[in-house]
């Protein structure tokens, strides 16, 4: 069969399947706070259940092993430069909410702070951890949306150092009402 298709380094298949949006993962690992940028993230469930990539590379990663506890905050576009500053550096040596003038608000139920800054904050605790694929589960425990803030527009990192902000939004809750397992 004819076809326009080109093979594709097997190494670019990532970029194809974009995750999103980026988001701002908060530690606390009992001595101060702490925040690093994640791209890789995926939600699990409707039961509010999501895992992230990241592994013991970084900083945060440590807090989040100890503690068993995080923060997911969601920034906009309006903050992407922000958000590529906080994950080029590292909590060992940088205060991240300082050197980036982010609000830490104190959570309800975990020691890892929201952020004021952002659109939504998921409070998180960590249910596992998978260290052969370097994923860490994470169950929703708490969440918090910011519909006052007029920039709504999240950021979709394709993962070779572009970005894309968040278009027009499809409505097609008629044809998917009641015909899914969690439902709508
Ligand atoms: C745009 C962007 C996306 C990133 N995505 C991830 C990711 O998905 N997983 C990960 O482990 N690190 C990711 N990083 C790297 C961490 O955010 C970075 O190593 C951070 O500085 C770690 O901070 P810490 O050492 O204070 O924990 C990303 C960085 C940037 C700039």
């Amino acid at each position: 069969m004819e076809t326009d298709m080109k093979t594709l380094p097997l190494g670019r298949a990532f970029t194809l399947i974009e995750p999103g949006p980026l988001v701002l993962v908060t530690t606390n690992d009992g001595r101060k706070d702490n925040v690093m940028t994640i791209t890789w993230t995926m939600v699990t469930g409707f039961s509010a259940s999501f895992a992230i990539t990241t592994g013991p590379w970084n900083h945060s990663y440590a807090a989040l092993q100890e503690t068993r506890e995080c923060v997911i905050a969601v920034p906009t576009v309006d903050m992407i430069d922000i958000a590529i500053g906080v994950g080029t550096c590292s909590g060992r040596d940088t205060d991240k909410f300082d050197k980036f003038g982010l609000t830490p608000v104190k959570a309800r139920h975990v020691r890892a702070p929201l952020i004021s800054q952002c659109l939504a904050n998921i409070e998180c605790r960590v249910v596992d951890i998978i260290d052969r694929h370097s994923i860490v589960m994470l169950e929703g425990i708490a969440a918090y949306f910011d519909s006052s803030r007029k920039e709504k527009r999240t950021i979709h990192a394709v993962g070779d150092g572009t970005f894309i902000v968040d278009g027009r939004r499809l409505d097609r809750k008629d044809m998917m009402r009641d015909k899914l397992p969690g439902g709508l």
